[in-house]
């Protein structure tokens, strides 16, 4: 592995999310030994906070954290990033949808990227986890043209870690027995976590848990309304679990999905599963040396179907949303 740092832009640094992603990476989780440098873009009043962040970054002494750099100017922060992990965005309060956070939170996706654009490093990936994850990313990507469209995704393997954790709790497995697991459309509460192609043990994992009334009306719901459940719980959302998936779909988009299995990541589609083109959809994906391809040949049967279309239906409204917005 190369001995350069990775130059990793985090935005929204000074968030709940930052607090745990900053260390995450600088510790080792994102690429073992190879050193990294961290760029960290905040606005302007949390820049203080941030300041505590990185003496408290600094007294870790972690050995593989080559520098930091913050400030509030995305051109200057971006400049020459390799990987750029979007989080800046406000999160929902309870009661909100995703999708409420669109004239909010969007315009921070133009400008970035645009920064993005015009100073990232000629191989930069850039992931987003700010709300609504999706449609951020689609403005991010509409606004980098020459930064390829695969260089975006947004996350969606917290809800694929979520339903791989819910699967194993119902059939008594191991997390690691279960393959396979895929998140389909959005992020938001008409996302499809589907376990008809996922693996229990090498066993087809619906056939093992045998009851679709629970797929139907347990498993599907209490993953998509998970991130609602942990705002009603906690007061606020999900955080250090948010942090750890962006963490895992980095790092298997950098480094490349297991072996007889695949992820859950949200890509731009070309028509696969007839999601509409151009939308950033949830797919199942490999990924090896930095670069995705969407899993072909599933069977998807009406009921999938169904919960597909959905989904999709959601994003296209998102997108004719942000289009009237001006942001793309
Ligand atoms: P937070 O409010 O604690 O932190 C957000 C930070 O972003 C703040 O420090 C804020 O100052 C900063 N920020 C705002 N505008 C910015 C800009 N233009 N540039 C740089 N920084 C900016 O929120 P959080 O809990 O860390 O969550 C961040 C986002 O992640 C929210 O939108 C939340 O909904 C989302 N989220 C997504 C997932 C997912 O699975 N995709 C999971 C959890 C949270
Ligand atoms: C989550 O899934 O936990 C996050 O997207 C936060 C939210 O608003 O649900």
């Amino acid at each position: 592995m190369s001995s350069t740092p990775l130059k990793v832009a985090v935005t929204g640094a000074a968030g709940q999310i930052g607090y745990s992603l900053l260390f995450r990476l600088a510790s080792g989780s994102l690429l073992g030994d190879r050193p990294i440098e961290l760029r960290l873009l905040e606005i302007t009043p949390a820049l203080k906070a941030l300041e505590g962040v990185v003496m408290e970054l600094d007294d870790c002494a972690f050995p593989n954290l080559a520098g930091v750099e913050i400030g509030d100017d995305a051109e200057t922060i971006f400049d020459g990033v390799n990987l750029a992990l979007l989080v800046g965005a406000r999160p929902r309060g309870p009661g909100m949808e995703r999708g409420d956070l669109l004239s909010a939170n969007g315009a921070i996706f133009t400008a970035q990227g645009k920064a993005l654009n015009k100073v990232a490093a000629d191989d930069v990936r850039v992931g987003v986890t700010g709300n609504p994850a999706n449609t951020n990313a689609l403005i991010a990507m509409t606004n980098a043209p020459d930064i390829p469209q695969e260089r975006f995704s947004a996350l969606t393997r917290l809800d694929h870690n979520r339903a791989i954790s819910q699967l194993a709790a119902k059939t008594g497995a191991a997390v690691t027995d279960i393959k396979k697991m895929t998140i389909w459309g959005n992020h938001s509460a008409t996302q499809y976590p589907d376990i008809f192609h996922a693996e229990v043990g090498g066993k087809n994992a619906a056939e093992v848990v045998g009851d679709q009334a629970w797929i139907a009306d347990t498993f599907i719901p209490t993953v998509a309304k998970r991130g609602a459940a942990i705002i009603d719980a906690r007061g606020s959302s999900s955080a250090a679990s948010a942090a750890s998936a962006t963490v895992d779909a980095a790092r298997d988009w950098l480094l490349g999905s297991p072996e007889n299995d695949w992820v859950s990541m949200a890509v731009v589609s070309d028509g696969s599963y007839g999601v509409p083109e151009g939308l950033i959809s949830s797919f199942p994906v490999t990924t090896k040396d930095g670069d995705w391809s969407i899993v072909q040949g599933l069977e998807i049967d009406d009921f999938s179907r169904g919960k597909i279309d959905a989904s999709t239906a959601e994003l296209a409204d998102e997108r004719d949303a942000v289009k009237e917005l001006g942001l793309i």
